[in-house]
């Protein structure tokens, strides 16, 4: 399956999602290969995959660099692979990546103005082309929070029921293995549920 993770605005945790996303997979079926597939100019990616072999600790994962050439050449993968792209923010390659996916995630803090950014991601997704919003960096109980729950309800947003909580550790594993998944191993088994 191919999985790519997008929005137009940049700081949002596409990339934090991809990696570990692919680590939950990797985790979850052993001897599998799953692949970050880097479509974003900044890299952080590839980076963060670098920085994690110079440590000497194997992300246990593929990072590759992706263009429009290799996105638009992804023969569909198998339903028993994974692929996660990190897409770019605008143009022609963030269209070939929502074009070549099986499913769009949407990472979006709980700020007013990201959820717009979220929105308008959401409302250039094919309508065929399952899609959803990923609330990421919240904190339960606070009043955005709340706020965001009930606009993402008012406007029947597709969203993960799984949220990613505003996490310290998520914050520093730029160039680290994943070790904890956190939320992520539930955002998996959302979508191995919609996509098997
Ligand atoms: N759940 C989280 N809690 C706290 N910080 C996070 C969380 N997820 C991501 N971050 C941090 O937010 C910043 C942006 O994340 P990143 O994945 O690089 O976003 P993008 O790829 O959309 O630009 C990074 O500093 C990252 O470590
Ligand atoms: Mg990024």
């Amino acid at each position: 399956m191919i999985v790519t993770i997008a929005n137009a605005k940049g700081g949002v945790a596409k990339t934090t999602s991809a990696m570990f996303l692919a680590a939950a997979y990797a985790r979850r079926f052993e001897g599998s290969a799953p692949v970050v597939l880097d479509a974003d100019p900044q890299s952080s990616a590839s980076l963060w995959r670098d920085l994690a072999e110079d440590a000497g600790e194997p992300l246990g994962f593929d990072v590759s660099p992706a263009n429009l050439s290799t996105l638009g050449r992804l023969s569909r993968v198998g339903a028993d692979s994974f692929v996660a792209v990190d897409a770019p923010p605008q143009g022609r390659l963030l269209e070939t990546a929502i074009g070549v996916a099986d499913f769009v995630v949407v990472p979006s803090s709980d700020s007013p103005l990201d959820l717009q950014q979220a929105w308008a991601t959401l409302e250039a997704v094919p309508r065929h082309r399952p899609a959803a919003l990923l609330l990421v960096r919240v904190e339960p109980g606070t009043t955005a929070y709340a706020r965001t729950l009930s606009a993402l309800g008012d406007a029947a947003t597709p969203r993960f029921d799984a949220v990613v909580r505003k996490r310290q550790d998520l914050k520093r594993c730029m160039g680290l293995r994943p070790g904890k998944l956190w939320e992520y191993g539930q955002v998996l088994d959302e979508l191995l549920e919609v996509l098997r």
